[in-house]
């Protein structure tokens, strides 16, 4: 008993740090606050130096902004916004702002902010846990991705054609603040750009073209107004499709009886792509496939599972599909599953399967050392296919089904010195319902965490859940089935001890 008391106190102590655990049963409301449309922020900050990396090696654009930012006001100031253009604030996934110089202090508050409508910007407010003083500066390293921001160009194409994205952005970041000077390093998924702008905001040429990274900039920006943009469009070659997801629901059943953590998930996949031209011609696929030429249909999903991962199952709309290959993961590797799809999937089309799999929810689950009825379960908050070219989900509903009487839920996102892709607990949508199945009483208690525009950027993130339930908890579902058996017993008797046969008169 020793020994596994250990490891719980460590394992809480390491799952569980002094960060306050957000309870599940208050239903986050997000900053009401509402603003103008023409709305300044004050000008208390100036952004001394900033560095934007954008990077499309995926099929979605993820970037890093790294500022230093000033208060330049005479009061200490916390709150710094940050703006993006309203056409793209809806699709801004896993925003995540902190100390660039002290990443293990974790991320920093942010809340939207609602702007009255019509608007150019939309603002994201960053609250800073200790106010910057007069003078003083702070590095903020701010990261987040950019869904649905990939256009192929051409829109439609042949069948063995090589594809070309294009993505549009401003030379100028956007920001709220004067901005001192500033520039931007993009990095391609190939070295074959054909189309880039080019500017004159720099004397010698701009970009400056480094293998498949161009960097714009740097600029002297003091004299720009914030908010001015100035339009950059680049094409280039991503000859790999472009997986969106438009929902993914993920339930992972925690069966305390049979000691098993069940996970089931439905996804409904888009290829975002380039559509074809011309009809799809099953002979030309399969020539390009024996080359193992590039494309941007998806072919084939890998999936990684956790070791000791069991009983997987692959079904679509049609059923089970015989195509995939699972290869169970030897010592403490992963396990793979491979799985094909029927067909494979171009530009536009669509694909919606479910898959599941059985694991020891020993691996998952531990007791709390200082209370017998307390448990803590950790489990990967998001998995999925691990592709080169990324994933984006514009929607992910997680559903933890608990046992029959678990009480006192809260949960949390684990967070290390670097981004785990998640939002914030505040952008995470939370919900405890009950859930009935076969023999319940009470139903299941199950807690759904919704979260909007997320990317396979977010595969290793792992969600801590803690509840109580007690041993007559445990004990509920085999007396509820013991008397409910006694009783279709007795009524058995009774049935049998009751004459009803005819008798003639
Ligand atoms: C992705 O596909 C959907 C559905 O076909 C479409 O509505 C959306 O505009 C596409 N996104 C991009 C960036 O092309
Ligand atoms: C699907 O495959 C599983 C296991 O391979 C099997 O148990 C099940 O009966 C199959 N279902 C259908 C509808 O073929
Ligand atoms: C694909 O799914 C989207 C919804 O995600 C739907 O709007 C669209 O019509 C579907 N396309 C096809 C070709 O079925």
């Amino acid at each position: 008993m020793r020994p596994f008391a250990t490891v719980v106190t460590a394992l809480c102590g390491l799952v569980l740090p002094s960060s306050s655990i957000v309870s599940a049963d208050s239903i986050i409301t997000l900053t009401n606050a509402e603003v103008a449309a023409d709305y300044k922020p004050p000008q208390v900050f100036k952004n001394t130096n900033l560095v934007r990396n954008i990077n499309l090696e995926k099929g979605y654009a993820r970037e890093t902004i790294n500022v230093v930012v000033e208060n330049v006001d005479k009061q200490p100031q916390s709150e710094y916004f940050l703006p993006f253009p309203s056409d793209v604030f809806d699709r801004v996934g896993g925003l995540e702002v902190r100390n660039k110089k002290e990443p293990e202090a974790g991320r920093f508050d942010v809340a939207p902010i609602s702007v009255a409508s019509p608007s150019d910007v939309q603002y994201f407010l960053v609250h800073l846990p200790e106010p910057l003083e007069p003078s003083s500066s702070l590095t903020l390293g701010i990261s987040y991705s950019l869904l649905n921001s990939l256009e192929p160009r051409p829109a439609a194409i042949e069948q063995s054609d090589r594809q070309f994205l294009s993505y549009s952005f401003s030379a100028y970041v956007p920001s709220a603040y004067q901005t001192v000077t500033q520039k931007t390093k993009v990095k391609f998924a190939s070295s074959n750009v054909p189309d880039y702008t080019t500017t004159d905001l720099k004397s010698g040429a701009d970009p400056e073209r480094q293998g498949s990274t161009y960097t714009y900039g740097p600029y002297d920006t003091a004299k720009v107004a914030p908010g001015t943009t100035y339009p950059i469009t680049v094409r280039y070659e991503f000859t790999k499709p472009v997986i969106t997801a438009s929902l993914l629901e993920r339930d992972l059943e925690v069966s305390q009886w049979g000691g098993n953590l069940a996970t089931e998930e439905r996804y409904w996949l888009r290829n975002n792509a380039s559509t074809l031209l011309n009809q799809f011609s099953r002979v030309e696929w399969t020539v390009s496939n024996y080359q193992q030429a590039p494309s941007s249909a998806v072919r084939e999903l890998k999936y990684p599972l956790k070791p000791g991962s069991v009983d997987p199952y692959f079904i679509d709309d049609i059923g089970n599909v015989s195509t995939s290959r699972y290869r169970p993961g030897l010592k403490n590797r992963d396990a793979v599953l491979d799985f094909k799809p029927r067909f494979p999937i171009f530009g536009g089309w669509n694909y919606s399967f479910r898959l599941g799999w059985n694991n020891d929810l020993a691996w998952f689950l531990r007791q709390v050392a200082s209370s017998a009825d307390s448990y803590v379960l950790k489990v990967p908050f998001l998995e999925g296919p691990k592709m080169g070219e990324g994933i984006q989900y514009e929607k992910v509903v997680l559903r933890v089904i608990l046992p029959e009487g678990a009480r006192n839920v809260q949960w949390e996102t684990v967070e290390g010195p670097s981004s785990n892709g998640l939002p914030g607990a505040k952008q995470i949508q939370s919900e405890l319902s009950t859930h009935k199945t076969f023999m319940d009483t009470l139903g299941r208690t199950t807690l759904t965490l919704t979260v909007e525009s997320l990317t396979d950027e977010a595969r290793d993130s792992q969600l801590v859940v803690t509840y109580d339930y007690s041993l007559w908890d445990a004990l509920r579902k085999p007396i509820t089935f013991t008397v409910g058996l006694f009783s279709v017993f007795a009524a058995l008797w009774a049935i049998t001890s009751i004459d009803v046969s005819i008798k003639s008169r």
